[in-house]
């Protein structure tokens, strides 16, 4: 039989809306949260008179007991229990009687709920950033090694321009740099205290908010209580924060998996993070960063859905919040999860075929805008060197040559302003040490990048 809800009620609930309305079979994740929140509370009703210090302390000491009995495993909550706030005041007053119903004194759900879930976050938020960090500096590791290492640039995917590899590896780590940074944002506004705005219009009962924030290691608390029990602008910030993890973690993948392709062959994944097929017995397979790739649109579709949910609730706390949940749950667990794995595919999964990569760059015409280049040098205004440089890759493609085989005689019936300059203006690594412009992929531009974020990561150890 489910319980009656209160003395109002004169029949219990119909066992399937008993279970439709229950979460607790999705909050356990916040029983810590809730008995840390439970403990600041009386402490603080302790503080102002409401209760004595010796019931508090009580009080304390049976919260602590569910947190054992938690670890233990034998604290079961049921589904008559409703959610992890009533679980855990039911076992409460279970252990020590009429105590127990104190402790709710002041406070509502509401404010409960929302004071545990920020809490939850901030803590989790603290953790992404640190497998953020860890991301960079796996890819700052192969930076370091791969300076002088050449892949061809790319845009609308068609070569255009040689590049360090490093160079190509610290664009990611900017991307990484501007999340934690996003990440950091977010966590000034999840730090805000609601607890102690009970239901939606405050309590009577006299309650000190600036103790229990500063017990809880909160910033501040909110101003308004009717937007602290129904804002969860912070979870949306975050879901959208994760979402441009994803997407950024989603490109490198989309990038890794083509560059382990036949037809690049720029990169030999090992046997620790490839996998095989069932049926053809040749493939290596780029599963990891396929799964990342992947994982993106769940994160992406618990944005829309809490931003879907938010739309249409009036204030103050309606009970589509409690739907909240598994969506935040679920982007914090695909998001650390794919930052482990991308991490470990790039601390052990990856290989880069260096000769491959500069034979590939030596075999294009991405050396082209330096024809372009060398001609403005010499005085030939920009477009009309690009128009003669236009001609003679016609030229070299009808020919299938490339335009290091342009003799100089060529060249000089093509322009007399040609010399035998031009050879070594078309060899690659000269391509990416001319590009000297601040952010630019010359060699020693590159390593001032590379210096930049090796001093960065070491000052943040200190
Ligand atoms: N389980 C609820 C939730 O997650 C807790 C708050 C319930 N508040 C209420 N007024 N029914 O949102």
């Amino acid at each position: 039989m489910s319980k009656t809800w209160s003395d109002r009620f004169d029949e219990g609930l119909n066992p399937f809306i008993e279970g439709f309305n229950a979460s607790i079979g999705f909050d356990f994740f916040l029983l810590e949260k809730d008995l840390d929140a439970s403990v600041a509370h009386a402490k603080m009703l302790a503080r102002t008179g409401v209760i004595t210090f010796e019931e508090a302390k009580q009080l304390e000491n049976a919260l602590e007991q569910i947190r054992r009995e938690s670890l233990e495993g034998t604290f079961k909550p049921s589904l008559s229990d409703e959610d992890i706030h009533f679980a855990i005041e039911n076992r409460l007053i279970n252990l020590i009687g009429s105590l127990g119903k104190k402790l709710h004194t002041g406070r509502s759900r509401n404010d409960q709920v929302a004071t545990d879930i920020r809490l939850w976050l901030r803590e989790k938020i603290d953790q992404i950033d640190k497998e953020l960090e860890a991301f960079q500096i796996a890819l700052l590791n192969h930076a370091k090694d791969n300076i002088f290492t050449i892949i061809p640039g790319y845009t609308h995917l068609q070569r255009a321009q040689p590049l360090s590899l490093a160079h190509h590896l610290i664009a990611y780590i900017e991307m990484a740099q501007r999340d934690r940074d996003r990440l950091q944002e977010v966590r000034l506004r999840v730090n805000i205290c609601p607890l102690g705005s009970a239901a939606l219009a405050g309590t009577p009962v006299p309650i000190d908010r600036k103790y229990t924030a500063d017990l809880l290691g909160f910033d501040s608390f909110h101003l308004n209580s009717l937007d602290a029990v129904s804002d969860r602008d912070f979870a949306i910030e975050f879901t959208s924060t994760s979402s441009i993890i994803m997407m950024h973690l989603s490109r490198l993948s989309e990038e890794i998996i083509l560059w382990c392709s036949q037809e690049f062959s720029f990169v030999n994944l090992t046997d620790r993070c490839a996998t095989g097929s069932s049926i053809m017995p040749q493939k290596k397979n780029p599963d990891v960063p396929e799964l990342i790739r992947g994982k993106a649109g769940r994160v992406f579709g618990h944005l829309q859905g809490l931003l879907t949910m938010m739309k249409g609730l009036p204030l103050a706390y309606n009970k589509d919040f409690q739907e909240d949940k598994e969506s935040l749950v679920d982007t914090v667990q695909t998001v650390t999860a794919c930052l482990k794995a991308i991490t470990i595919l790039l601390e052990e999964g990856l290989n880069f075929c260096s000769e491959r990569l500069s034979e590939t760059v030596a075999s294009d015409f991405s050396n082209a805008t330096d024809v372009a280049d060398y001609l403005v040098s010499k005085g030939i205004p920009f477009r009309e060197a690009y128009q003669i440089v236009g001609r003679v890759v016609k030229l070299c493609l009808s020919q299938k040559t490339l335009l290091k085989d342009v003799s100089l005689e060529q060249w000089q019936e093509i322009n007399s302003v040609f010399d035998e300059e031009i050879f070594k203006i078309l060899k690659s690594e000269n391509v990416v040490a001319a590009r000297r412009s601040e952010g630019g992929t010359a060699f020693e531009r590159v390593r001032e990048q590379l210096n930049y974020w090796i001093d960065r990561f070491s000052s943040s150890k200190k």
